[in-house]
Parts: structure tokens; C-alpha cells; sequence
């Protein structure tokens, strides 16, 4: 007989989580199995559904961003400022002309594809929730923290700057190619933002370069497999992100990410070539609440499998104790400071033990 009594549930659940992140062959293994009936742990709960129903679609989309010309006086001008308009409406934009060939782009999805699309007994040595791990698969980071798992399997990467830290040989051969590759071109293109931004906020183009924003950078290779009832479950559940900037590539089959804006959820439609830009908790706080780090999902579907690689630019990692706060020349007497300063890894501990949707670190660290 099922237990209906809170601690019960909470008994079971864990239960099946635990199965089900034992068997370490992930969202893709149901679906392989042919799973027709969404399991528990990955149904929403009811009142989130009902309150669902409640959103009004809008059709606008987020600004879209030509970075052709960048190095032209006069258009880099107006570059600073469709990307200082976005920054603080949106917190996001999609970026074309942004400089990474489109072999680069394909090749990294292609990689990810055929790492998630091998045998479990190959990935099986991947899987891993210890987050000091560079080269780690799992199911749901936050599979043991979040109300409701998402449908989706992830392989993440950290590499420091230059991917000096990282070992190519740490890669699965099947994406070790193109990930050395992508990474090499994303940085640069991080880069190329930071100065963007810096330039937005009215400091000079090596600002936030030089507050080693662009230090670190992880690649969240996400896969999300073809969901049998999707108007029951979630792919990634809402969050901000909590890094400086991400930026995402998706594969072109199916428009699942969206952002929160004005209590509506706006549909990111992938547009052909193009990365999607977004500000992240840090940005937020060492801009002093100018940019916004919006917060986001992915809804789940029935076709599959959707594609992204996700590449957060993290600032330093490890123990180095870095502090950041609101960035001085930005505070004055009418401007004051309204966050704490914080230590990068606290913060980041912060994010990692709550579950996504709770509540959100950065509220933590208001004046
Ligand atoms: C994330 C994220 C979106 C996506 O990994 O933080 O928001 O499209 N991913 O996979
Ligand atoms: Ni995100």
C-alpha cells in the first residue's frame, strides 16, 4: 500500500532516486528502454502545473545581435549599445556574426551527441557527482536536491584559461577533438563580450577581463531525450545561472528554452548559427543590479533529442579565496552599493548545495 503522509513520500523518493541514478545510464536509459509513462521523480508537482496553465504566451523574442563590425569605431558604438540595452532589460540575447565557424559549432554538438549515444558500459566511467571532478557525466546535478528531476543527462568539463588544466586526454575520445576546439574558440568569444560589457558600463574594454571574469569556463553538454508526456515534467527547471556569462549553443530542432520576463515565460526560438548570451548572479552583482541574470528554463518535448552546450564563464576556480563585490567606480553617493562583497567559492557552494527553484543565492548577498 502506498504511503500518503509526507515523510513517506519523501521516503520513496529517495528510493527511486537512488535507483535510478545507480543504474548510471541516465534519462537517456528510459528512454532506450522505451518508457512510455513519465516515472514519479519526474513528474512536477500538481500545484506547479496548475499555476502553468496560467501563463500567457507572448511573442516577443529577445534582441538578436550582429557582432559584424565590431572593430569599426562607429558600429562597435552601437554594438555597446544594443548589448547594454539587452544586458539590462533582458539579461539575454542571441549573438550572430559572432566569430566561431559553423564546423566548430556542428562538431561540438555532433561530439556531444555521440558521447550520450554510446553504450552505458562506456559512459558508466563517467558518471559522477563530485563536483571537483573536470570531466564528469550525471543525470540532474541536483538529482537529490530539486523537487522534480529534470529530463535530461549532462557531461560537464572545466577548464581553467587557455584549458591549460585540463588534460585532453581526460575527454571521452568520441568529443575530445572537438571540445579542445570549441573551448579554444568560446574563450575568445567570451573575451570579445567582456569587453563588450565593460565598455557597456562605461569602463575600459578590459574591466571585467582583468576582474579575471573569463578565468575559468565549464561546458555543460546537455542531452535531452525525447520526453514521452512532457506537459507533466521539466527538462531544467527555472534558475539563473551563477556564474559572470554564459553562453549557449543549441541544435536547431525544437525552441525549449525560455525566459522568465514581466511574469511571462518568452520562448527563445534558436535562430539559424546564432549563441544564446546571458547574464549571469555575478555579473549582476559586481555590475551593482545594472545587468540583470534573468532567470530560465528548458521545457520538455516529444521530439528529440535537443541539444546544448552551455559554457559558463566562472571566474577563477578552486580555493583562491577571491573576493568580488560592486564594482567601486560604479557606486556613488546616489548609486550605492546593494550587494555584499562575496568569496567566489562560497557563493558557488551556495548555489550547488540549494535546488534549483528554491530561492536564489544572490538574495542572499543584498545590503
Ligand atoms: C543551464 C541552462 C539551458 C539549455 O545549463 O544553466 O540554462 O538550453 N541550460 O540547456
Ligand atoms: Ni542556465
Amino acid at each position: 500500500m502506498a504511503d500518503s503522509s509526507a515523510a513517506g513520500e519523501r521516503y520513496d523518493r529517495m528510493e527511486l532516486l537512488k535507483a535510478f541514478d545507480e543504474t548510471k545510464a541516465g534519462v537517456k536509459g528510459l528512454n532506450d528502454a522505451g518508457v512510455l509513462k513519465l516515472p514519479q521523480i519526474f513528474v512536477r508537482p500538481s500545484e506547479e502545473l496548475t499555476e502553468e496553465l496560467k501563463h500567457e504566451k507572448a511573442q516577443v523574442q529577445v534582441p538578436v545581435i550582429d557582432l559584424s563590425g565590431i572593430d569599426d569605431g562607429g558600429m562597435r558604438k552601437k554594438i555597446v549599445e544594443q548589448v547594454r540595452s539587452a544586458a539590462e532589460t533582458w539579461g539575454f540575447f542571441q549573438l550572430v556574426s559572432h566569430g566561431i565557424p559553423l564546423s566548430v559549432c556542428d562538431g561540438m554538438i555532433d561530439g556531444v551527441r555521440r558521447f550520450h549515444e554510446l553504450d552505458v558500459d562506456k559512459k558508466k566511467k563517467y558518471y559522477s557527482r563530485d563536483a571537483t571532478e573536470s570531466v564528469r557525466y550525471s543525470s540532474n546535478f541536483d538529482l537529490f536536491k530539486s523537487k522534480t528531476a529534470g529530463w535530461r543527462d549532462t557531461l560537464s568539463i572545466s577548464a581553467n584559461s587557455g584549458s591549460q588544466l585540463l588534460d585532453p586526454h581526460q575527454l571521452p575520445a568520441v568529443c575530445r577533438d572537438s571540445t579542445v576546439e570549441y573551448s579554444k574558440h568560446v574563450e575568445k568569444l567570451g573575451n570579445i563580450l567582456l569587453g563588450l560589457l565593460s565598455e557597456a558600463l562605461g569602463l575600459n574594454t578590459d574591466f571585467l577581463g582583468k576582474m579575471e571574469c573569463s578565468k575559468g569556463h565549464r561546458l555543460h553538454c546537455h542531452y535531452y531525450p525525447a520526453c514521452p508526456e512532457p506537459q507533466l515534467a521539466i527538462g531544467t527547471t527555472k534558475h539563473s545561472d551563477p556564474g559572470f556569462l554564459t553562453i549557449l549553443l543549441q541544435n536547431q530542432l525544437v525552441s525549449a528554452l525560455q525566459v522568465f520576463n514581466k511574469g511571462r515565460w518568452i520562448d527563445i526560438q534558436p535562430v539559424q548559427g546564432a549563441l544564446v548570451i546571458n547574464i549571469g548572479d555575478l555579473l549582476q552583482l559586481v555590475s551593482n543590479g545594472k545587468f540583470r541574470s534573468s532567470e530560465h528554463r528548458v521545457i520538455a518535448n516529444r521530439i528529440g533529442p535537443r541539444i546544448s552546450v552551455v559554457c559558463f564563464l566562472s571566474g577563477p576556480f578552486g580555493n583562491t579565496g577571491k573576493i568580488y563585490g560592486p564594482i567601486l567606480e560604479l557606486i556613488t553617493q546616489e548609486n550605492p552599493a546593494i550587494y555584499k562583497e562575496i568569496v567566489i567559492e562560497d557563493y558557488l557552494m551556495k548555489f550547488l548545495n540549494t535546488g534549483l527553484d528554491s530561492y536564489r543565492a544572490l538574495d542572499y548577498y543584498k545590503v
